[in-house]
């Protein structure tokens, strides 16, 4: 708390602050934008339909107000306001008509929004079939959990901030909170649902074209609820399967310098972080099993390759100040070897 209060802290912050910008530059030139404007799917066409509708009724709320406001005071230019100190007030004959007419006007519309709005929420409340998969997503300070449900329980997994789903057919999500209340949006695919504590929250997705849709924690969770993105990736049925089996197979056991890397990754990395097949098995961080099939890390935050990820091991506080993740006391060598282990986890 006192480097906080020092007269030397906000020097510190604005360098910090210049290094996040500096790593967030090639995410932020090669992710695609929320685009909350457009619809993907069954569950977020309505709700886009609706987001137009309202945007394009309050545009022209303000363009009506900002017409009659500028028509009255033309109207009244070089009226003579002011006498002394006096205002003097003139009434309009049949002034109180515009009143009638606003009232009139404005009912009929808002009254069109509301029952627009409680029939989008009728239209999206259950998907149009049995969704295909079961995906339960929990929330953590500052990334998400998400856990592949499977009546076979052998066909469970965990993964981390990247989820992927078959295309063309509702995917159940429940969401959960892992320790305060977290927000799962991915605007192109459904509206937003909270994942909160204690709860299971159920609600859907569906995608109609294969591609990347970002999406983002949309509840204030923490200093760095910023970076809490994730994406998810809408496959054809066949590639979705192939990923899924892929996620279960086991790594091939590392040789050379990825074997002395494992070997430091368990140590240093093990109790926080998993890799099926391997003796680090730590609940606390994502499950970085199949790690570089992952296009990001730090929940979107860096782009998932060897310069980031050393940053990332060797300082994450100066990427995501507050982060649970811990500086590991390692040598250059170490860390390079960590790389080039994590870099056989495809
Ligand atoms: Cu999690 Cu905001």
């Amino acid at each position: 708390m006192l480097d906080q209060f020092s007269p030397v802290g906000p020097f510190v912050h604005f360098k910090r602050t210049l290094l996040v910008l500096t790593a967030l530059a090639p995410v932020r030139a090669h992710a695609a934008p929320l685009q909350y404007l457009s619809g993907a799917g069954q569950k977020a066409v309505p709700v886009v339909w609706l987001t137009w509708g309202l945007l394009i009724i309050s545009i022209a709320v303000i363009a009506v107000i900002g017409a009659l406001l500028a028509g009255a005071i033309w109207h009244r230019r070089g009226q003579a306001w002011v006498q002394g100190e006096k205002i003097v007030l003139q009434s309009h004959e049949g002034g109180l008509n515009w009143l009638w007419i606003g009232v009139g006007i404005t009912a009929p519309v808002l009254l069109l929004t509301v029952v627009w709005t409680v029939k989008v929420l009728a239209q999206i409340q259950a998907p149009s079939g049995t969704p295909a998969v079961t995906i339960e997503i929990t929330g953590r300070q500052w990334w998400w959990q998400v856990r592949y449900l499977s009546g076979d329980a052998s066909r469970s997994f965990l993964t981390a901030n990247e989820i992927h789903i078959p295309v063309g057919v509702p995917v159940r999500l429940k969401l959960i909170g892992g320790d305060v209340i977290h927000s799962f949006w991915v605007p192109q695919l459904a509206g937003k649902m909270d994942a909160i504590p204690g709860l299971t929250n159920e609600t859907w997705i569906e995608a109609s074209a294969p591609g990347t849709y970002r999406g983002q924690c949309t509840e204030y969770c923490g200093v760095q609820h910023a970076h809490m993105a994730m994406v998810v990736v809408a496959q054809p049925q066949a590639d979705f399967r192939a990923w899924w089996d892929h996620q279960l197979t086991r790594p091939t056991p590392p040789q050379g310098a990825a074997a002395i890397g494992q070997a430091d990754f368990v140590v240093h990395c093990g109790s926080c972080h998993t890799v099926r097949g391997t003796e680090a098995a730590g609940a606390l961080g994502p499950d970085l099993s199949h790690l570089m099939q992952r296009t990001t890390i730090a929940a979107g935050t860096l782009v998932n390759d060897g310069p980031a990820r050393a940053h990332w091991i060797a300082d994450p506080q100066s990427v995501k100040p507050g982060s649970l993740m811990p500086s590991p006391t390692l040598s250059e060598d170490d860390l390079a070897k960590i790389n080039i282990y994590l870099e056989t986890l495809g």
